[in-house]
C-alpha cells in the first residue's frame, strides 16, 4: 500500500511537471486573444488569401483568427454579436455593402469590439467615407496601369479605334470600384482611345463572374458592332465576365483584350493551353491586406497601439509568362 501511495504520488508530480513544460496545453496560462476576420465572399481566392495571411500574423503573435463569411447585411450583424459572445476583441471586414457602414460601427461598439474595414470602405449616411480605421488599394492608381496596359496592347496588335470597343464591368455605388473603373478610363483615353466608345457595365449585387457575365451580356445587346473589345473591371472575376461573355458571342482571344485585377483568380486562364483574352492583371497584396490587417489589429489590442487611419497598398502587372515567379515571390501559389 505505502509502495503503492509513492508510485501513485510519482507519477502524480511527473505528469505535472510534463503538464506545465508543454507550451500547447494553454489552460493555466492566459487564453489566446481573438481576432473576427470577416469577408464579403469566402469562394474568391482574394479573400481566402487574406485569411490564409491572418492566419500567418496569429501563428506569429499567438492570437486566434475567427473567419467568418458574409455575404449580407443580415449575416454581418450577427456574425458580429458572435464575436461578442465569444470574447473577441476586435475584428477587420470586407463588408457585402458599405452602405452597412454606419450599422456596423454601432453593431461594434455595443459588443466593444475595435473595428478595421479592408478593401471597401464604408460610407456614412453622408455618402462620404467613414471616419473607420481602412486598409484598400491605391484604385485609381491600378486602374491607371490597367488602362495603359490594354492600351499598349492594342497599339501593338495595330487595332484600329473605330473598330473596337472597351467596357468596364464593375459595381458601381462601391468606391473603389468606380476609381478602379474611372483610372482605366482615365488611362485608355490619354493613350487616345474614344471615350464615347468606352461602355461601363453596372454588375449588381457582389463583383463574381456570374454577376459580370450577365451585366456584359446586358452591355453587348446594345453594342454589337465592334469587332474588337478591350475588357477591365473591378477584378478579375469581373474581366473574366466579360470575355466568357464575349466568348459567348464568338469573338476570342485574338479580338479580346482583358486585364484583370488581383491575379489569383484570372490565373486559371493562363494555366489553359490555349490563350484567351485574358491578356494580363495588376497583381495586389492580400499578403497585405491579411497579414498587416491581422497584426494592427492585434497589436492596437495588445499594446494599445492605434494603426494608421489609412492604407493603400499598390499593385504590379503580370502576365501569361511572368505570373508564376511573381506569385511565388509574393508566396501566391
Ligand atoms: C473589392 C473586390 C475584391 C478585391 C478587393 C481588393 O473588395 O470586390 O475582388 O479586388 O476589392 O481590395
Amino acid at each position: 500500500m505505502w509502495r503503492f501511495t509513492l508510485t501513485l504520488a510519482a507519477l502524480v508530480s511527473i505528469a505535472g511537471f510534463l503538464g506545465g513544460c508543454d507550451k500547447s496545453k494553454q489552460s493555466d496560462g492566459p487564453e489566446k486573444i481573438k481576432i473576427g476576420f470577416i469577408v464579403k465572399q469566402a469562394e474568391e481566392p482574394w479573400f481566402q488569401n487574406e485569411w490564409k495571411f491572418a492566419d500567418r500574423a496569429a501563428e506569429k503573435y499567438g492570437f486566434e483568427v475567427i473567419k467568418i463569411a458574409a455575404p449580407d447585411g443580415e449575416k454581418v450583424l450577427t456574425a458580429i454579436d458572435n464575436l461578442g459572445a465569444q470574447g473577441a476583441k476586435g475584428f477587420i471586414i470586407c463588408t457585402p455593402d458599405v452602405r452597412l457602414g454606419p450599422a456596423i460601427v454601432a453593431r461594434a461598439k455595443a459588443n466593444d469590439l475595435k473595428l478595421f474595414s479592408v478593401d471597401d470602405r464604408f460610407e456614412g449616411s453622408d455618402g462620404k467615407p467613414m471616419d473607420v480605421h481602412h486598409m484598400g488599394i491605391s484604385a485609381r492608381k491600378i486602374g491607371n496601369m490597367v488602362g495603359k496596359s490594354i492600351a499598349d496592347e492594342m497599339g501593338k496588335r495595330g487595332w484600329k479605334a473605330s473598330e473596337t470597343a472597351a467596357m468596364g464591368i464593375g459595381v458601381v455605388e462601391l468606391d473603389t470600384s468606380r476609381e478602379r473603373l474611372e483610372g482605366a478610363t482615365e488611362s485608355l483615353v490619354a493613350a487616345g482611345f474614344p471615350k464615347n466608345q468606352i461602355y461601363i457595365g453596372p454588375i449588381r449585387g457582389l463583383a463574381e463572374v456570374s454577376t459580370a457575365i450577365d451585366a456584359a451580356n446586358i452591355l453587348l445587346t446594345q453594342h454589337t458592332d465592334a469587332k474588337n473589345w478591350l475588357v477591365f473591371g473591378v477584378n478579375d472575376e469581373s474581366v473574366l465576365g466579360g470575355i466568357r461573355a464575349l466568348e459567348g458571342r464568338g469573338i476570342d482571344a485574338k479580338h479580346t483584350i482583358g486585364v484583370g485585377i488581383g491575379g489569383s483568380t484570372g490565373k486559371v486562364d493562363w494555366e489553359k493551353e490555349n490563350p484567351t483574352g485574358f491578356f494580363a492583371a495588376v497583381l495586389i497584396s492580400p499578403k497585405r491586406h491579411g497579414y498587416e490587417t491581422a497584426e494592427y489589429m492585434y497589436k492596437w489590442i495588445a499594446e494599445g497601439i492605434e494603426p494608421p487611419k489609412t492604407t493603400f497598398t499598390d499593385g504590379v502587372l503580370i502576365k501569361r509568362d511572368t505570373y508564376k515567379q511573381v506569385m511565388k515571390e509574393q508566396e501566391l501559389e
